[in-house]
């Protein structure tokens, strides 16, 4: 495929946002990221894409009078860009079938946890509460099921005494920086697909867990 165009879909500060931004700048991700928009319209990460010089849109979720209708405009707004890829960079609603359905197998998402582990929200604090001993993110392609698509790559940081749920979440987050480039990249260089519910890197199936991060790079 010609260079990839990546359409970013954010709620917050937009620091993975950032991750990307920057690795698309530095060619370590050889990708372009055409749009972000966000469903919040005093979103920081507005503000990054500003500086990086990126197209950027809030559509504020409120203003339709339901979610398939919301939807239905931020499909066509994403579209306006011709994207190969659509992530979730930290986009705090939950997607239609009818939105999945359209992007299948070229939309991601990150989630602050060890996926199959704490889908929803609160994962630190959860994490915390049933004494695990380590936590993470994971970087999927979304399907109809929340937080429940096939894992591309996982990134994992130990939990220490002490630690609630703030700090966790920053020492996850580092994490998170280092997995969404990686997984972005390799779909940009046409070496990820999601095929049959599963995901294929370099025509091989990932493991069900995705890849993992520390093995990947030892
Ligand atoms: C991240 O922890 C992401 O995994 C979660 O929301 C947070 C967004 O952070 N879905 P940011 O906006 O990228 O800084």
């Amino acid at each position: 495929m010609s260079r990839c165009r990546i359409v970013a879909l954010i709620s917050g500060s937009g620091s993975n946002l950032q991750a990307l931004l920057d690795a698309s700048r530095s060619g370590e991700l050889p990708a372009d990221i055409v749009a972000v928009i966000s469903n919040k319209a005093g979103a920081g990460g507005l503000e990054r894409a500003a500086r990086a010089g990126v197209p950027a849109e809030a559509i504020d979720h409120r203003a339709f009078p339901s979610r398939e209708a919301f939807d239905q405009a931020l499909m066509v707004a994403i579209d306006r860009h011709r994207p190969d890829l659509v992530v979730l960079a930290g986009f705090m609603r939950i997607l239609t079938p009818g939105f999945v359905q359209h992007f299948k197998g070229r939309l991601m998402n990150i989630h602050p946890s060890l996926l199959p582990r704490y889908p929803g929200l609160n994962t630190h604090q959860r994490a915390i509460d049933a004494g695990d001993r380590e936590a993470g993110a994971t970087v999927h392609f979304v399907t109809e099921e929340l937080d429940g698509g096939p894992p591309i790559v996982q990134g994992r940081v130990p939990i220490v005494p002490g630690d609630d749920a703030a700090a966790l979440a920053a020492r996850v987050l580092m994490t998170e920086h280092r997995l969404y480039p990686l997984a972005a990249r390799w779909f940009a260089e046409g070496r990820l697909k999601l095929e049959d519910g599963r995901c294929l890197l370099d025509d091989h199936p990932l493991p069900v867990g995705g890849a993992d991060l520390e093995t990947l790079i030892q």
